[in-house]
């Protein structure tokens, strides 16, 4: 067991790619990477210094600044994952809310953005032993992943996960707006020209609207377990 490979998910928004992704890097030992939290970390950043906003969006200046924008994971410990770091600034619970996830998407449409992030992403992941999650993982940065799983579930199911995650850490936001956040995001990652999400051809499809978090983890384990029998 002393191989490494790269795990690449992939999937819808709200589908649980990073509870498996977490539940299997802490398992292996592995490193746990969120990307969509480096695409929320470029919104916030953008918000913050006024190139972006409900009603403006000066992509010039964004691409100009994007130099500006430094990120990092650091550990935490005591969640057991890396919290996002923007400009040596913990903003991990900054760009879990609504207002960036509206936003978010028309971040992650802009070709310059994808590039600084996607290379970064490589960097973290060249030594293998990484677990990744995001839209493009299994198609873009890691192309030769040895497990690529794209992750589906009924926006139903998604929105309400997403409304009781902003429940539980007392936010006030509607069912609705969530709803509506999911399916929009949905729209734009599906039908972005650059990078947009499609199921890699050797990617492999969970649904897991039925299935609990146990269920899920064990599937997935089974299915690493079988890859590291055979690199
Ligand atoms: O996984 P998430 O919902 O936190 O991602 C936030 C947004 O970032 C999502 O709407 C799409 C975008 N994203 C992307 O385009 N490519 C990735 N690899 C990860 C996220």
């Amino acid at each position: 067991m002393n191989k490494k490979i790269t795990i690449a998910i992939d999937g819808y928004s709200s589908t649980g790619k990073s509870t498996i992704a977490k539940q299997l890097a802490n398992k292996l030992g592995y490193v746990y990477v969120d990307s969509g939290a480096m695409y929320r970390a470029i919104t916030l950043f953008s918000m913050n210094n006024g190139y972006i906003s409900k009603c403006k969006f000066d992509i010039p200046s964004l691409i100009e600044n994007l130099g500006n924008a430094f990120l990092k994971f650091i550990y935490n410990p005591k969640l057991g994952f890396s919290e996002m770091y923007l400009n040596d600034v913990n903003v991990e619970n900054e760009i879990r809310k609504l207002e960036v996830s509206n936003l978010v998407s028309k971040i992650a449409e802009i070709p310059e953005v994808r590039k600084k992030l996607v290379g970064i992403q490589k960097e973290m992941g060249k030594n293998k032993g990484v677990v990744m999650d995001g839209r493009d993982i299994g198609t873009v940065v890691f192309r030769d992943a040895e497990l690529k799983i794209f992750m589906t579930s009924s926006p139903e199911t998604r929105a309400k996960r997403r409304y009781d995650e902003f429940v539980e850490k007392g936010e006030q936001v509607r069912y609705k707006d969530v709803y509506d956040n999911v399916l929009d995001r949905d729209r734009v990652d599906i039908s972005r020209k650059h990078s947009p999400l499609i199921k890699a051809v050797d990617a492999i499809e969970i649904n897991n609207s039925d299935l609990t978090k146990e269920q899920q983890f064990q599937i997935i384990l089974n299915l690493v377990e079988e890859k590291l029998r055979n690199v």
